[in-house]
């Protein structure tokens, strides 16, 4: 199998030189730092990310787990991806799908033990794939032992002064302490059981947030670091890492912004500097192992420069692109956010990250198949049985283009598991079945995240579609799952899975993640660029455009009719010549 590694030390030297002039002399001993990291890993990697509870059921309980994941292993390889990015499988009551960890060092028994991840690992690394781990530090579960003891505790002890208890307001703390919503629906707010004090939970009730001013709340998870880095793992995908500090004083919010700024990139809870200081020290104890472990941030901030903040070159190494994500089909917005992404992450040093899609957002063919994005852009807002459906061979059609488009950019991109499948949202799933707390608190106001979670169909005749050996799974699948399945995609050479196969291996051959892209012009609709020795065009109009005469096609999203048409919605790579 052809295999991924290469490094450009020479590019990675230039960077870190333009570095240096651009970013000032406050960061100038970094950029020693820089030097280094320039030849990690991460830097061009095609990182793949299981859901683990919907990826593979290996016992049949109609949840996926560790021995599903370490039997899809051969699968992931032959896929091409470089990494493995697990969301969470510790210990933990799932009142979040496990995103409320109740032990940080335990491996859930729902997925497995210990020794299970470990071969996982090993099996992994043997195979020449990196494994990251999900780290959720802005709460804990109700259920770990912390909160448990916080608890039993009286108001002002040191059990409490590990989360973030306050006294209500009103005569007797009847009312919450502010106006906070959580990001779930209803307050951020619950009321200790017959006393005034309340605690906080930017999510859902069940998890409680962590008080980042304790000094050991920071000593304990610097141990949870260490603890999975010693057992190998190559990084961490660091849970809502725009969350940790609070602004002092936790002030209201302006007046009855409430559900609207819910889920806002701006306010006393989110994105406060305070936190940079807690990624440099982790940064730090990342450093002390060998082999370049890196952390990767999930934040959602606004304006786009804030994100370069978390990836400093002593902070984290990336940051997930979320902006890319939400762009809508259209050429001159992608150009923009292309642009804009890799004039940011330029300032910082650091690679830019390209993700389409992941287990908060709409699946990125549905969301492409919708007549308008709305709201389905941002995460949390799924698509049920009640909203306008979207147009599926569209979606796909898009949605095959854009993954031609996405894994030409240099930088390191991100595959959400089923998007090499083509995989729709389970758009019409009934309320009945669907588990995500956001659903549950805001009554189904809020469609909420069940949608882009389904157990993944690997057999188009199996029962529960091959993903685990009986019929159950933990949410339904929709029957077109049937025509998305491996074994279907398998041996049908113009199948989305052969077509990221060829991606991948094109990608690697042509050494994509490390190239420079510099753009070509092909009127309004079409985006074009060179990287290295390819051309890259994407249609995003709906009539037809010109191909350059003479083309050498070396992939093509869709068949071409003609030789010098591109067809709408369709991408192609060229040889340059
Ligand atoms: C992140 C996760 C999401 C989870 C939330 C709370 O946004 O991606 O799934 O619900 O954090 O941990």
């Amino acid at each position: 199998m052809f295999r991924r590694k290469f490094l450009a030390t020479t590019l990675a030297t230039a960077v870190a030189l333009s570095l240096s002039s651009l970013y000032g002399s406050a960061y100038a001993a970094a950029d020693a730092t820089t030097v280094q990291s320039d030849e990690n890993w991460a830097r061009n990697s095609v990182i793949y990310q299981i859901y683990p509870r919907s990826f593979a059921d290996g016992d049949g309980n109609g949840i996926g787990d560790m021995s599903g994941v370490i039997s899809r292993l051969p699968y992931l390889d032959k896929l091409g991806v470089d990494a493995l990015w697990l969301s969470p499988f510790y210990k933990s009551p799932q009142a979040d799908a496990g995103y409320d960890v109740a032990d940080y060092r335990v491996v859930d028994p729902m997925f497995g033990s210990t020794e299970e991840f470990e071969r996982l690992l090993k099996e992994a690394h043997a195979r020449g794939m990196k494994v990251i781990v999900d780290l959720v530090p802005n709460h804990t579960s109700d259920e770990h032992a912390w909160f448990q003891a916080a608890l039993k505790s009286p108001p002002g002890s040191p059990e409490r002064a590990r989360y973030i208890f306050r006294d209500g307001r009103g005569e007797n703390g009847e009312l919450p302490p502010n106006n906070w919503p959580s990001v779930f629906g209803k307050a951020a707010w619950d009321r200790v059981p017959g006393e005034k004090q309340w605690y906080l939970h930017l999510f859902d009730s069940k998890q409680p947030d962590l008080n980042w001013d304790n000094p050991e709340v920071r000593a304990e998870f610097e141990k949870v670091l260490r603890f999975w880095l010693d057992r190998g793992v190559d990084g961490f995908r660091v849970d809502v890492a725009h969350g940790l500090i609070k602004e002092k004083g936790l002030a209201d919010l302006p007046i009855e912004e409430g559900r609207e700024n819910a889920g806002a990139l701006v306010g006393p809870m989110w994105d406060q500097d305070g936190v940079h200081e807690i990624y440099r020290s982790w940064r730090k104890v990342l450093d002390q192992y060998p082999g370049k472990r890196i952390m990767v941030a999930e934040a959602w901030v606004t304006p786009r420069e804030r994100l370069t903040h978390y990836i400093r070159p002593d902070e984290m190494q990336q940051a997930f692109n979320f902006d890319y994500l939400m762009t809508k089909w259209d050429a001159g917005a992608f150009k923009e956010v292309i642009d804009s992404s890799m004039a940011l992450t330029a300032t910082v040093g650091a690679p830019t990250t390209w993700v389409t899609s992941n287990h908060d957002t709409v699946r990125a063919p549905s969301r492409y198949g919708l007549k308008e994005l709305g709201k389905h852009a941002l995460p949390g807002n799924g698509i049920g049985p009640a909203t306008a459906q979207p147009d599926e061979a569209l979606g796909l059609r898009r949605a095959r283009a854009l993954a031609m488009l996405t894994l030409a950019l240099p930088g390191s991109t991100y595959i959400y598991q089923g998007e090499e499948l083509g995989l729709p949202e389970h758009t019409t799933m009934e309320g009945q079945y669907r588990q995500d707390p956001m659903f549950l608190r805001t009554k189904g106001e809020e469609v909420g995240r069940d949608g882009c979670r389904v157990p993944l169909p690997w057999k188009a005749d199996a029962p529960s579609f091959g993903f685990g050996p009986g019929d159950k799974t933990w949410l339904p699948q929709p029957a077109s799952y049937a025509r998305y399945a491996v074994d279907r995609q398998e041996g049908a050479a113009d199948s989305t899975l052969n077509l990221y196969r060829k991606i991948l291996e094109l990608r690697h051959d042509h050494k994509l993640g490390d190239g420079q892209l510099q753009w070509a012009d092909a009127g309004k609709d079409v985006l074009a660029f060179d990287n290295g020795d390819l051309r890259v065009l994407i249609n995003m109009g709906a009539q037809a455009a010109a191909l350059p005469a003479g083309s050498q096609v070396l992939l093509s999203s869709e068949p071409l009719a003609a030789p010098d048409r591109l067809p709408a919605n369709t991408a192609v790579w060229l040889k340059r010549t």
